[in-house]
């Protein structure tokens, strides 16, 4: 038996692995992940456990396949000072929308031009303090922030957010922001005879955007607008095509490389080839290197329904859950005898807003089992809160 083979049976032993399962995380991240907790004596749940490693061959793929991008993490993702670090380290610039969001990049010393912010609405105070810092790019979609811009970031480069079709996207972005192409083109005018330096534009897909389509509708409006802009005697000079790019949840979906290429040929095509390309990836740089460790606390037969009570909840980690992203999960217990049946997975708190999936299959869990929560990288943690007394789960690197 090769020693592959052997650690796949010792996790199956574990965890009753199946092929299935692979489909849905990367083989070297579940490993790592099963390692570890066949190591550790007593693991305290919940915890994210993150393979940096497979972050980093995220961070490289993105934007290879795409002629002179610059890539820009979006900080909101996931916000963990150490995962900041280490795609610092790897000299990647960052997407920031916040005060909060630039101390915790100030305190890793990256420098201002490494650093854009693309929140169409900023408080005055942000403003002020990423411009002193050295941030150089804002983007807008508003006359009110044209004029806090004037005020807070004197003649800084501004780009306008448009607004794109999300069709397909699990978690749209289209409506709190972006203006249609000549409100667009009329805020660029405005902002330059404000004084400001307009220079581009950016949009957003919606995040998890698994309609290929939608960054071909993106690009053809952006298109449109960057020719009237130029028309208009605005020195056009930065797309930024936002993130989006999908990531595998509960089934397959299309392929960074398939999208960069689409992308790429279409910006070749609409585009000056002198232009510079930015993108701001969040879900697809963390999301599926980090997988949740939780516990069952609790289960119970209500009125006919199964309900299954975790350590994790919408509160503390699993937010996304109520806005369409489904999870997937591996349980432990699959050996035991009996039949798997549908149940519905709770946080652990004293809320019935806490539900995090339906129809989720068990087999006859007890308290005390593990589950591990695939693709738990990404807009967990940020969002989590210690609502009603229950930790935000800690990130350990395996
Ligand atoms: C302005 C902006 N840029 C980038 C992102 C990252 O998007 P994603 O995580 O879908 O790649 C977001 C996500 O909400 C965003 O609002």
């Amino acid at each position: 038996m090769d020693f592959m083979r052997q650690e796949e049976e010792n996790m199956k032993r574990k965890f009753n692995l199946s092929d299935d399962d692979y489909k849905l995380i990367e083989r070297s991240t579940l490993s790592k992940v099963i390692d570890f907790i066949d190591k550790t004596d007593v693991i305290k749940t919940p915890i994210l456990l993150f393979d940096a490693e497979k972050m980093i061959r995220n961070a490289k793929l993105i934007g290879s396949g795409i002629e002179r991008a610059q890539v820009y993490y979006a900080v909101k993702a996931n916000d963990n000072i150490d995962i900041l670090e280490k795609l610092s380290k790897i000299d990647l610039g960052f997407e920031i929308a916040s005060d909060g969001e630039l101390a915790k990049l100030e305190k890793l010393n990256v420098e201002g031009l490494r650093i854009i912010t693309s929140n169409p609405v900023k408080t005055p105070l942000f403003i002020e303090k990423a411009y002193e810092y050295g941030v150089k790019y804002f983007a807008f979609d508003s006359e009110a922030e044209i004029d806090k811009l004037v005020k807070y970031a004197p003649k800084c480069s501004v780009y306008v957010r448009l607004i794109v079709p999300n069709e397909g996207s699990e978690w749209p972005l289209s409506k709190k922001f972006g203006v249609e192409v000549d409100d667009a083109l009329s805020l660029l005018i405005k902002a330059k005879k404000a004084g400001l330096n307009p220079i581009g534009m950016t949009f957003h897909v919606g995040s998890q955007c698994t309609n290929i389509n939608n960054w071909e509708s993106a690009l053809n409006k952006a298109g449109i607008l960057w020719a009237k802009a130029v028309e208009a005697g605005i020195n056009m000079r930065c797309l930024n095509i936002g993130g989006g790019y999908p990531i595998v949840y509960t089934k397959s979906v299309v392929h960074i490389e398939n999208i960069e290429a689409r992308i790429n040929t279409l910006i070749k095509r609409l585009f000056p080839n002198d232009i510079d390309i930015y993108m701001e990836p969040g879900r697809a740089m963390v999301g599926d290197a980090g997988v949740f460790v939780t516990s069952i606390i609790g289960h119970a037969q209500r009125s006919g329904n199964a309900w299954c009570y975790i350590d994790v909840g919408v509160f503390n980690g699993l937010m996304e859950s109520v806005g369409g992203i489904k999870y997937s999960y591996i349980a432990q217990g699959h050996e035991r005898d009996g039949q798997f049946s549908s149940w519905t997975l709770t946080g652990p708190s004293c809320d019935s807003f806490d539900v995090i999936d339906k129809d989720v299959k068990l087999k006859e869990p007890q308290v005390g089992d593990l589950i591990l929560i695939l693709s738990a990288g990404a807009y967990t943690l940020p969002y989590a809160s210690e609502f009603n007394g229950f930790k935000i789960p800690q990130v350990v690197f395996v």
